[in-house]
């Protein structure tokens, strides 16, 4: 491998020109090297290179020259360890020998006849190695928008243009035939394998808002199957092998194949086999059992057509009607889903290549529509509860116990009495969730309200606790919560947009902010009359046309990750409830405070203020209500940014002298004076902020003295992480000579949350840099800061 070739300084940082990414800093750098997608593609570039070293390419050679022959004939010249044909027309090969000199022997041959052929041998083109990147996907994007543009301005209305997406994008009428003979003949091939089982379509091929060239997802139910080779089994052991009772063979790939005990793998590697042999024009069959729910993925020649096929997935086939029915209860939702699932597509942040990703998956973007449509005033939508309440007895349904039930008529469904047309409603999605509170919610369909995240805090483990009391007990756990908390409507413990990350949570209310503000324009609801682009042209520009300028700003930030708090502070945040941010921004600048101070051992100057007081989780709410009056902090009100402090505080006073104890996580509910401790309250106009002098270069060498230290003590005894970084500093203070003149900056802690994800960011400023360090020292802290704070946070908290 050769990293350094492959690494260019940037005015910005680095660039790996091997794997076509750009990287602010060293330990992001360090990071790239050594993961994954680099490591890979050294190594394919090495075996390229190896290859290309080792072989000839020859042409002249027929169709039906076979790769013995091509072998055969070259082993004269040396050991040949690989040919290969090219596969369609079998034109031409390239032959790898073993050794080089092998290359030379066969290249200094004159004339090469085989077979009564003249072939002829070359040496390889050295070329040079680039991984392809998928450029096209925005070029396709930009090449769709651009044929839409006059077709779309040239309509009257927002609401018409709607329509037009809708009526360009749907699935016509000759696609869904075609899906519909080809789950017809699935159905008749799997049914002489599996007989009795049935393949259902879900998702968009079926659920109204397919577009041209969609999945077809299918969901092949083999609980006949199973009834039937149960009886089969009985009736075989009663009546001696042959046949059963209904005349079916048994000599079938049933017989291979127990269902009530196989598992999902198995089954679909039978259902891969038969793909594979039975069905005509189907290729590129292979099975993903690591997914979520585990998937045969094939493709279909002559339609052109991804398709999946699962077979534990009856939630979605009653999802899927679930939608249907929201379509027929209510007209404006095609228009709305096709509308936000292109702007989606456009702003990168739907649609998930090969269904895996950190994008939101279709079926979330549809369900966050069809919430928004619900908390619409009056309602546009009802909620799954109240569905569940107009349905009749017969309707009743329960699948994996959860309940189901909705009517399966949209006449069933009293029709909204929401006036509001397309147009204000799309901009209503976009305002709901520019302004939406993600890090405290979690969205309920079923109920059509956010739930407070703090049910949810602590109800894993509870679950997990119940599981290990009663392991025979079917248990529905929480779901996993992340960025993004989307309830599914029917399997409550699934959160379907869980496979989110912060970047892409913010990434989707970013959006949103910003389609709201166009919305407001004149530009969105009149149409031009000079013919310039206005309405959803604009809207669906995509990313990079509009630059995001954003000033480089030195800041760090952490974020609210509920899915991985430790249960004790888990607990305390769940005491508190609302107010949970506050309480967790503290124990972050807790944490962040004591890796400045005692980790790397930064003094920390006189400030002209402290910052913050501990909170006990009994005493946050109380002191909430106080300090939300004042300074707007309340978790609800959708403020951007919360800086608090107290100079009365303990911590204020060891931030101060940086002499006196500190206080952390652990001592949470008491203060020193042994009464609870209080909550920051400004005082002054000043932002608060630690002035922190650090003398040493503590951020250099790192990795090799700690390899070091590990050496010596000959182990890396577990949960010493903290202590080893400090014994790191301590020798590196020790050994290093100091900097001439001592770095010295401020450090600004806020909390952010309400209209933006929930994090504390510290904003990092240089006071005085005459050795030129404090950019390395902040890349430094950009990594080690959170991962150090994270790591006391549970440290701490989990031993309260
Ligand atoms: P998709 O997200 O693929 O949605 O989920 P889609 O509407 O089919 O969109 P395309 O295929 O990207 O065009 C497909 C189906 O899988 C089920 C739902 O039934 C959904 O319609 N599904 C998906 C779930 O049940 N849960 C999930 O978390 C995701």
């Amino acid at each position: 491998m050769e990293p350094d070739r492959d690494i260019q300084t940037t005015p910005r940082g680095f660039q790996c020109t091997l794997c076509k990414v750009n990287l602010p800093n060293l330990p992001s750098l360090d990071q790239h090297v050594k993961g994954r997608k680099h490591k890979t593609l050294s190594t394919v570039r090495a075996t390229r290179k190896a290859q290309e070293e080792h072989s000839v390419f020859v042409s002249g050679i027929k169709p039906d020259v076979s790769r013995t022959d091509i072998t055969e004939y070259f082993e004269q010249f040396g050991p040949v360890t690989d040919v290969i044909m090219d596969k369609d027309k079998g034109l031409y090969a390239i032959v790898q020998f073993d050794e080089t000199e092998s290359i030379q022997s066969a290249l200094a041959c004159v004339e090469h006849q085989m077979k009564g052929l003249k072939l002829r041998v070359k040496p390889r083109e050295k070329k040079e190695f680039k991984l392809i990147t998928k450029k096209n996907d925005s070029q396709n994007l930009q090449q769709v928008l651009n044929r839409l543009k006059p077709e779309l301005c040239q309509l009257g209305s927002v609401d018409a243009q709607m329509q037009y997406i809708v009526e360009r994008f749907q699935l016509g009428e000759n696609e869904r035939k075609a899906r519909g003979l080809l789950v017809q003949l699935l159905q008749e091939v799997f049914i002489e394998f599996f007989p009795d089982s049935g393949i259902l379509p879900f998702g968009s091929s079926v659920n109204t808002f397919g577009i041209h060239s969609c999945d077809l997802d299918l969901f092949l139910d083999l609980e006949n199957t199973k009834v039937f080779q149960a009886r089969g089994k009985s009736t075989t052991e009663q009546a001696g092998e042959g046949m059963s009772d209904d005349g079916r063979s048994e000599d079938s790939i049933l017989s291979d194949i127990d269902l009530s005990t196989a598992s999902p793998a198995e089954v679909l590697d039978l259902v891969a086999v038969i793909l594979r042999r039975c069905v005509p024009s189907v290729h590129k069959v292979h099975v993903v059992s690591s997914a979520r729910l585990p998937v045969v993925k094939f493709h279909h020649k002559a339609l052109n057509l991804q398709g999946d096929i699962t077979i534990n997935n009856r939630l979605a086939v009653r999802n899927t009607r679930f939608l249907q029915l929201c379509s027929g209860m209510e007209d404006r939702l095609r228009p709305l889903v096709y509308t936000i699932r292109y702007w989606a597509k456009q702003k990168g942040l739907a649609g998930n290549p090969s269904g895996a990703g950190p994008l939101l998956n279709n079926y979330a973007l549809t369900l966050l529509i069809i919430f928004f449509l619900q908390n619409c005033d009056p309602p546009v939508l009802p909620t799954v509860d109240q569905l569940k309440d107009m349905a009749c007895e017969e309707e009743h349904c329960m699948i994996e116990g959860w309940n189901c039930t909705f009517p399966s008529q949209p006449i069933a469904v009293p029709s909204s009495k929401n006036t509001q047309d397309l147009c204000s409603l799309l901009a209503g999605f976009f305002s709901f969730y520019a302004k939406f509170d993600f890090a405290s919610s979690v969205i309920s369909l079923r109920e059509g309200r956010a739930l407070p995240i703090t049910n949810f805090l602590s109800k894993n483990k509870e679950e997990e606790a119940k599981q290990e009391e009663q392991p025979n007990k079917a248990s529905h756990h929480g779901p996993k919560l992340g960025p993004l908390n989307l309830l599914d409507p029917f399997e409550l413990s699934h959160n379907v947009a869980g496979n989110l990350n912060e970047r892409m949570q913010v990434s989707f209310q970013r959006e949103c902010q910003e389609a709201e503000k166009y919305c407001r324009s004149l530009q969105y609801q009149q149409k031009s009359t000079k013919g310039k682009s206005w309405g959803l042209v604009r809207l669906f520009t995509p990313h990079g046309d509009v630059p995001h300028t954003k000033p480089e700003q030195l800041t760090i930030s952490i974020p609210f990750k509920s899915a991985s708090l430790p249960e004790g502070l888990c607990n305390q945040l769940h005491v508190v409830g609302d107010d949970f941010r506050l309480l967790w921004f503290q124990k972050v600048c807790s944490a962040v405070e004591r890796v400045l101070l005692s980790v790397l051992r930064c003094q920390l100057a006189p400030s002209t203020v402290a910052i913050y007081g501990e909170v006990s989780a009994v005493d946050a709410t109380e002191e909430m209500e106080t300090t939300s009056a004042s300074h707007n902090t309340s978790a609800n009100d959708s403020c951007d940014s919360v800086e608090c402090k107290d100079e009365a505080s303990p911590l204020g006073t060891a931030v101060i002298g940086a002499k006196r104890r500190l206080s952390s996580g652990s001592d949470a509910s008491l203060s020193p004076q042994g009464k609870k401790p209080r909550l920051a309250r400004r005082s002054e106009h000043e932002p608060p902020c630690w002035i922190c002098v650090q003398k040493h270069i503590v951020w250099a060498r790192r990795r090799k003295v700690k390899r070091e230290l590990i050496k010596e003590a000959d182990s890396n005894p577990e949960g010493s992480c903290m202590e080893l970084e400090t014994q790191v500093t301590a020798q590196i203070v020790e050994k290093e000579p100091e900097l001439k003149e001592p770095l010295e900056f401020k450090v600004q802690p806020q909390m952010m949350g309400g209209t933006e994800s929930t994090r504390a960011v510290f904003k990092l400023e240089p006071i005085s840099d005459t050795t030129g360090v404090f950019h390395d020292f902040f890349h430094f802290l950009e990594a080690f800061l959170p991962k150090m704070a994270e790591t006391l946070l549970t440290k701490e908290v989990g031993s309260v």
